[in-house]
Order: structure tokens, then sequence, then C-alpha cells
């Protein structure tokens, strides 16, 4: 039976280039270095999507012709959380486009049998309630993990939770969503769900190891 979760909450960032490099990340032949690239380039497409609701303000500037009224993103403090190891290679796309946001960290890991959440680290910016909180990690397979960072962060008195993923399973989409009634999550794909050992299918294998080359 399908896995139901609340469609209005999450947003498949799908255009054409995004899909196109998806299918080269989820193949099998493509090596460390290019799978990096691709990660980073998908967080850039993904946060341009999340962050399509931030205020704007009016400006004066000049231009090279005349004196004109323009728009520019009003102060608004953004973060951008990736949960650890593999969020990691999300970061850089995020900061490619909102440059000033600061990094916060969550470690966690998957316990290979039990596929349960261990928290083994967490810094995060000092101010991280007044932040627009963008949690990155590429893999959202159970929802385990996600769901561990999500409570975290509102246990920090954050308000503004995004959560983005380049893969997702609907167990995990349907776990996170239940689990924090505000989060709006962004994936690049859902899939067609867990095999007996928890990762996504067809999805792309172990996200850290492929990033960072442990495999
Ligand atoms: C992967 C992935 C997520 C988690 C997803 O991390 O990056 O954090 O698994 O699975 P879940 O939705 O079932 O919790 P992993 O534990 O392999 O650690 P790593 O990033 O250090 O490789
Ligand atoms: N973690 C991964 O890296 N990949 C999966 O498919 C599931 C969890």
């Amino acid at each position: 039976m399908a896995v139901a979760f609340d469609a209005s909450r999450v947003t498949v960032v799908d255009h054409p280039l995004v899909q196109h490099k998806l299918s080269i990340l989820r193949d099998e032949r493509t090596g460390t270095t290019q799978f990096r690239d691709l990660v980073r380039e998908l967080a850039r497409f993904e946060a341009y999507e999340a962050t399509r609701d931030l205020p704007l303000e009016d400006v004066e500037i000049t231009t090279p012709i005349c004196t004109t009224t323009a728009k520019q993103i009003s102060d608004r403090k953004l973060a951008v959380v990736p949960i650890l190891r593999a969020g990691l290679g999300m970061v850089d796309g995020v900061l490619d486009l909102i440059p000033a946001a600061r990094v916060g960290h969550l470690g966690m890991y998957r316990d290979e049998v039990t596929h349960e959440p261990h928290e083994y680290y967490a810094k995060l910016p000092g101010d991280i309630a007044e932040r627009t909180c963008l949690v990155v990690d590429p893999m959202l397979a159970t929802g385990g993990s996600a769901t561990a960072a999500l409570q975290y962060l509102r246990a920090q008195g954050a308000t503004d939770v995004r959560f983005l993923c380049i893969v997702a399973a609907p167990e995990g989409l349907a776990a996170a969503l239940e689990a924090d009634p505000d989060v709006h999550i962004y994936t690049c794909s859902i899939d067609e769900g867990l095999n007996d050992a928890a990762y996504i299918v067809p999805g792309l294998g172990d996200a850290g190891d492929r990033i960072f080359g442990t495999l």
C-alpha cells in the first residue's frame, strides 16, 4: 500500500536540469569528484526554491542611466544546518546563493542494524531562534535522522525550518512531516521506497560514502 504524506508541505524541485543532473548522480559509474560537484549544484537549485518567499524591500539606486527604485532582500537572517556527514556536501551549494548565512552542524549517524539515528555532535549559531534554518541532508530514508535533527532545532527555539534533501522515500517524508507539523520539505525526487536495509530505492546508494570516497 502507498505511504501517505501531506503533499502540500513537500516541494519537488523537478526542473529538467535537476532531473538530468540527478540521473548522473544516481549512476553507479559516477565517481567521487563529479558526485560531490553534482550534490553542490543540486543543493543550489533547491536553495533557490526554498528561499523563494524571502521578503524584499525597496532601495534607491543609481544606474549608469538614472536613479531608480530597486529591490533587495530585507534584513533576514539565515542558517544552513547540515546533518553530518553527507549534509556537508550540500553546504557550499547553499552558500553559493546566500554567502552571509551562518552554518550550524548536527552530527548524526544511522545504526546499520536498527536504522535508528545517533546524535554525536551539535553546534548551532547562538541566535538560531531568529534565523530561517535550511537543514540539509541528501537522503531522507526512514526519516529518523531528519526527525531527530528537527526536534533538536525546535528545542533550541528554531521556528522557521525548511528541510532540503536530494532524494526522499515516501516513508521518510511521512515520518518527518508527522513529527514536525511546521516543516516544509524540498526534494529533487520522491523515490519508490526502502529496501530491507532501509536504503532508498532506486536511490543513489550511500550518499556520505560517495561524497567522501569512503566506499
Ligand atoms: C545517511 C543520510 C541521512 C540518513 C538518512 O546518513 O545522510 O543522514 O542516513 O537515513 P534515515 O532517514 O533512515 O535516518 P548516515 O547515517 O549514513 O551517516 P553519514 O552521513 O555519516 O554517512
Ligand atoms: N542513507 C544513505 O546514504 N542512502 C540511503 O539510501 C539511505 C540512507
